[in-house]
């Protein structure tokens, strides 16, 4: 199967086929147009492969996801976020001394520049975080200005060091405290929360449980290959724009509620749910009926036909962590209910409709104390790694090109100008 034959108008072309390590089938019609005038129409991106990436893999089918070959689940048990985050950018695990040295870049590097400080104070308190961080991730590139041809590592340190602090200001802005800075003898998880939760008349302790879940949650997050952010990240990235700017569109991508802004979208509807009597069976018959324009949200994806694996591990994660805390949510037992009516539906069975990662992540930011309208930077957060990875892989990869797709035209043909005064 090393190559693909295609019968357009009565003439035969042969295309090659790619095959990845994982037996993944590809069709390379890079020459599609050039030998037949024609192009693929794939709305949506179904079917279209945008790139070669050793970065992530899934299987759809089987509910399988790997970074650089490591199962989901034991890195979620075993590992740190920044070791993580090391595996996704540089293509391998951390040793100890290479962990110390990122562990401490990244440390070095979390405080903001003073002034950016002052750019909190031109947004209203009722800000969207979502639109904050993109806005002071595109700023970055005003206080470190890339330089064409420079080694980007730098830029890639300071990214991730400072967007956990910018995020953390943001919300402190929201709700009129004090901003936190963080605290160099803390890890990565520990001082973001801190930097949420501590005030200044007050002694903060770091609460080791919450530090685990975040850790666990970020890692769940961290990629997920060419999904609707990251793919924004290399085509914007493509343009060569700097990784600032780059890394600033996909956190506006992830903010829709069909991609990662859901996690804030299924907690408004269980909270919709408990207002409304807990009727979760409604709902779901809402959800069933096009008409209604109601979504079960956390419901279905793109890629996962079986079961993603990040939601089972999330929601055994969200029994533990409240389960340990004490806390009894009734969010939580309409989120099981509404998952358990779901999927005995034969609506949902024949559309493979399955709880993805946002269905449970929310409750488990709730138990945190973290408020709704962060939850989707908390996932933005996760997955700057990842997009730092696409965005050095291709950068690194000399025969990328500008991402550039094309379209089938389906507007008026040529038409004669009118002037005003004859239309
Ligand atoms: N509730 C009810 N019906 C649904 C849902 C849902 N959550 N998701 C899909 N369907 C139905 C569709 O109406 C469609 O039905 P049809 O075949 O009768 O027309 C069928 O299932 C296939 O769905 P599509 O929308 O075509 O699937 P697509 O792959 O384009 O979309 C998506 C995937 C966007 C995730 C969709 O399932 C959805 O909107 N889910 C809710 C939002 C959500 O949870 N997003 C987070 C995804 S994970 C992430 O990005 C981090």
């Amino acid at each position: 199967m090393d190559t693909a034959k295609l019968i357009l108008a009565g003439k035969e072309y042969e295309f090659p086929v790619v095959v990845g390590s994982e037996g993944e089938v590809g069709i390379d019609i890079t020459t599609l147009r050039a030998k037949t005038g024609a192009i693929t129409l794939d709305s949506g991106y179904g079917n279209t492969g945008s790139c070669k990436s050793s970065i992530c893999f899934i299987d759809g089918e089987q509910g399988i996801l790997r970074y650089r070959g490591y199962e989901i689940a034991d890195l979620a048990e075993h590992a740190s976020f920044v070791e993580v985050a090391h595996l996704l950018i540089y293509g391998e695990l951390p040793n100890k001394d290479q962990l110390a040295t990122f562990r401490e870049k990244l440390t070095r590097h979390s405080m903001i520049h003073e002034d950016m400080k002052k750019f909190y104070e031109g947004y209203p308190p009722t800000a969207h975080p979502m639109a904050v961080l993109s806005s002071m991730a595109a700023s970055l590139s005003t206080y470190y200005p890339p330089v064409p041809g420079e080694d980007s590592d730098q830029h890639i340190i300071r990214l991730l060091a400072k967007t956990k602090t910018i995020a953390a200001y943001a919300y402190k802005k929201s709700i009129g405290q004090p901003t936190i800075y963080p605290q160099n003898d803390l890890s990565y998880c520990a001082n973001f929360l801190r930097m949420i939760h501590a005030v200044p008349c007050e002694e903060y302790q770091v609460n080791e449980l919450w530090v685990k879940a975040l850790n666990k949650l970020l890692i769940l997050h961290a990629d997920h290959e060419q999904n609707c952010s990251t793919s924004t990240v290399r085509i914007v990235g493509s343009s060569q724009a700097n990784l600032y700017a780059t890394i600033s569109a996909g956190i506006c991508a992830l903010w829709g509620p069909l991609h990662g802004g859901a996690n804030q979208s299924v907690l408004e509807m269980l909270e919709q749910i408990r207002s409304d009597g807990a009727n979760y069976k409604k709902y779901v018959d809402m959800a069933k009926d096009k008409n209604s324009g109601f979504k079960l949200m956390g419901f279905g994806h793109r890629v996962y036909k079986n079961f993603d694996p990040r939601a089972t591990i999330l929601k055994k994660t969200c029994d533990e962590v409240l389960g340990q805390l004490g806390i009894n949510d009734p969010l939580l037992d309409i989120a099981k209910k509404l998952e358990e009516v779901a999927l005995n539906d034969s609506f949902f069975i024949e559309r493979k409709l399955y709880p993805n990662v946002d269905f449970y992540s929310g409750i488990i930011y709730r138990a945190m104390g973290i408020p709704t309208n962060m939850f989707t930077v908390m996932f933005a957060l996760g997955r700057l790694p990842g997009w730092i990875a696409h965005w050095k892989e291709q950068n690194e990869d000399s025969g990328s090109r500008i991402n550039r797709p094309r379209q089938v035209y389906t507007g008026p043909t040529v038409r004669s100008f009118l002037p005003i005064e004859k239309r």
